[in-house]
């Protein structure tokens, strides 16, 4: 069985957390409890193949150890919330960063616009989000609502079948 090591990216408070635990344990979290750093694993079915996913939840605020989670991830869910425009403005600083580190010009990667269910204070629209997909060569992007578990395994299965592929 194949394992993958995925990273997930992004601001502080946008979902990270949330969206990680409906994947792993069909969980929602209210409350927010800043993340340090957490690790889970879960076994998944990817069209008919068994993969081991190793999935890195790391903290919003940036951090020295980033670029040892960078240099060691395979796959990026780069994470921003459809409630904050900096959110997203800040994903391509986190790309640039996993480029320079894994000195590829491209790798495993899907944009996440996490709280869709808040659609009263959206920021976001989507059109910005798919200007930026197509100004990185057509990078998958979904907006997901942790919250509802909508477009939760749909990012994961899709960063999957990009690792599989890589
Ligand atoms: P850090 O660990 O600090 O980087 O934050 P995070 O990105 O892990 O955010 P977290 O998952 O802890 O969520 C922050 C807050 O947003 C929590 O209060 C969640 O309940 C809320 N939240 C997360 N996802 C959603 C969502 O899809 N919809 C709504 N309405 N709220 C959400
Ligand atoms: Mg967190």
């Amino acid at each position: 069985r194949r394992e993958y090591h995925i990273v997930i990216l992004g601001a502080g408070g946008v979902g990270k957390s949330c969206l990680t635990s409906q994947f792993v344990h069909n969980e929602w979290i209210e409350y927010y409890d800043p993340t340090i750093e957490d690790v889970y694993r879960k076994v998944i079915d990817v069209d008919g193949r068994s993969c081991i996913l190793e999935i890195l939840d790391t903290a919003g605020t940036e951090q020295f150890s980033q670029e040892i989670y960078m240099k060691a991830g395979q796959g990026f869910l780069l994470v921003y919330s459809i409630t904050s425009l900096s959110t997203l403005t800040e994903l391509s600083d986190l790309r640039d960063q996993i480029l320079r580190i894994k000195e590829a010009n491209s790798v495993p990667l899907v944009i996440v616009g996490n709280k869709s269910d808040l659609e009263e204070d959206r920021a976001v629209r989507r059109d910005r989000a798919i200007m930026l997909s197509q100004k990185w060569g057509r990078v998958p992007f979904y907006e997901t609502s942790a919250r509802k578990r909508q477009n939760v395994d749909e990012v994961f299965l899709d960063l999957c079948r990009q690792m599989m592929r890589a």
